[in-house]
């Protein structure tokens, strides 16, 4: 079996639910099911014996060792982290407990079991980082995309909690022969995608009637991947990759925000329309995020030519499933919309930010 940390998450539970669509191997799914982690997502695994999920938390060294003895997973696929970085800016301690010290206490716990494993198991025992391109820092306009080799340059204490886990990773490699591989990905959506980043939003929103906050003009860039697409890479990376190498990973598709959210309006305008108007009357530009990056942009051409891979999805095809997916589940959307993310919501967009643009 593989050993996933943080499969109740977005791209976490779309890749449990992508791995028992494309094999019978078992996944021992370990989260601590923080506000971004929700077991719903998994409804369409209840009962199956090939994913046996367990609540618990990376940071603890003795479950993770109880686990590893118990079930000798072959590898570690490791998405857990606090992934948001507007959270990150408001408490950046949730962001290096858990991002740095539990992917310190994950590697720790992987080496002491991978060592004690027999020659073969231990030639084929993989651990699998998955990280973001946030850890190289912002692009100018005319710059090209990031490669593996661009410098890191983090600037948010999320992207900073992300790059030291990078170079944990790195470095148990190294110095131990651990047998690891980091994936450097984009901006994902898709369905599960929790309704605090961008463009589950701007559809919640839009479907309430609310505004649809565009921090500072909008004009920042992300290069978007759909989902599906990150958790095929990734099982291709875990297949072939070779040990010791990162691969970044994208969709090559550059958009500004304010292109974004103009999208996503357009597509509710089709598909659900409001008799109150279109849907981008709602826009709403509001102060910016501090440290904002200008922009991100992949080159995703080494994990191309060495193994093969390409996503599937344009974004044209992508945010339609995706603005569609939210239609079809009114229901997965007002469960994770608790009491929980109500502060959230007042804690971040603040009325007095707001004006009308
Ligand atoms: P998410 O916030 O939706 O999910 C994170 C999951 O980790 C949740 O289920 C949460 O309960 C769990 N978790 C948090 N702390 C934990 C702990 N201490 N122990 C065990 N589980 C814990 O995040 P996501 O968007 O699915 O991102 C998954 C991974 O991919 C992260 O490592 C993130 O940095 C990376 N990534 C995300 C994106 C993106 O666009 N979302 C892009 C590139 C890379
Ligand atoms: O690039 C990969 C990263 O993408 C991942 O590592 C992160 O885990 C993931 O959260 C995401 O980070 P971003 O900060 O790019 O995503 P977010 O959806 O928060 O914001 C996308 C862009 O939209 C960003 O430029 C900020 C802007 N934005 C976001 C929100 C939530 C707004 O303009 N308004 C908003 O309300």
């Amino acid at each position: 079996m593989i050993l996933v940390t943080g499969g109740a998450g977005f791209i976490g539970s779309n890749f449990v639910l992508d791995w028992l669509a494309h094999s019978d191997e078992p996944v021992l799914n370990l989260d601590a099911l923080t506000y971004a982690g929700n077991l719903h997502n998994l409804d369409s695994l209840r009962g199956d014996p090939r994913h046996v999920f367990v609540h618990g938390d990376i940071c603890d060294r003795a479950l993770l060792d109880r686990l590893l003895a118990a079930h000798r997973p072959r590898a570690i696929v490791h998405f857990a982290a606090e992934s948001h970085v507007d959270r990150s800016i408001h408490g950046p301690a949730a962001f290096i407990r858990t991002n740095v010290q539990g992917t310190f206490t994950l590697l720790e716990a992987a080496r002491t079991h991978w060592q004690a494993l027999p020659a073969d198991e231990q030639a084929a025992f993989r651990f699998l980082h998955v990280s973001t391109d946030e850890v190289y820092g912002s692009l100018g306009p005319q710059d090209p995309a990031f490669t593996e080799s661009h410098p890191y340059q983090p600037n948010s204490p999320y992207s900073a909690s992300k790059a030291a886990s990078d170079h944990l990773v790195r470095a148990w490699f190294h110095t131990y022969g651990l047998p690891v591989l980091t994936t450097n990905c984009s901006n994902n959506y898709g369905p599960y995608h929790f309704p605090e980043k961008l463009i589950p939003l701007m559809i919640v929103n839009a479907l309430a009637g609310k505004p649809l906050p565009v921090y500072g003009d909008g004009s920042n860039v992300r290069d978007w991947l759909y989902v599906k697409d990150h958790c095929s890479a990734i099982r291709t990376v875990l297949a072939r990759g070779r040990v010791g190498e990162t691969y970044n990973v994208g969709g090559c598709n550059e958009m500004t925000n304010l292109e974004i959210v103009r999208t996503v309006c357009a597509l509710l305008d089709e598909l659900r329309p409001d008799p109150a108007g279109p849907y981008s009357r709602l826009i709403t530009f509001v102060k910016d995020r501090p440290g904002h990056d200008r922009r991100y942009a992949i080159d995703a051409r080494k994990i191309e030519r060495e193994l093969g891979w390409r996503p599937a999805e344009t974004f044209a095809t992508g945010i339609r499933k995706t603005v569609q997916w939210y239609l079809d589940h009114p229901q997965w959307v007002a469960q994770v919309q608790s009491g929980a993310y109500r502060e959230w919501m007042a804690t971040q967009y603040p009325s007095a930010h707001a004006k009308v643009a």
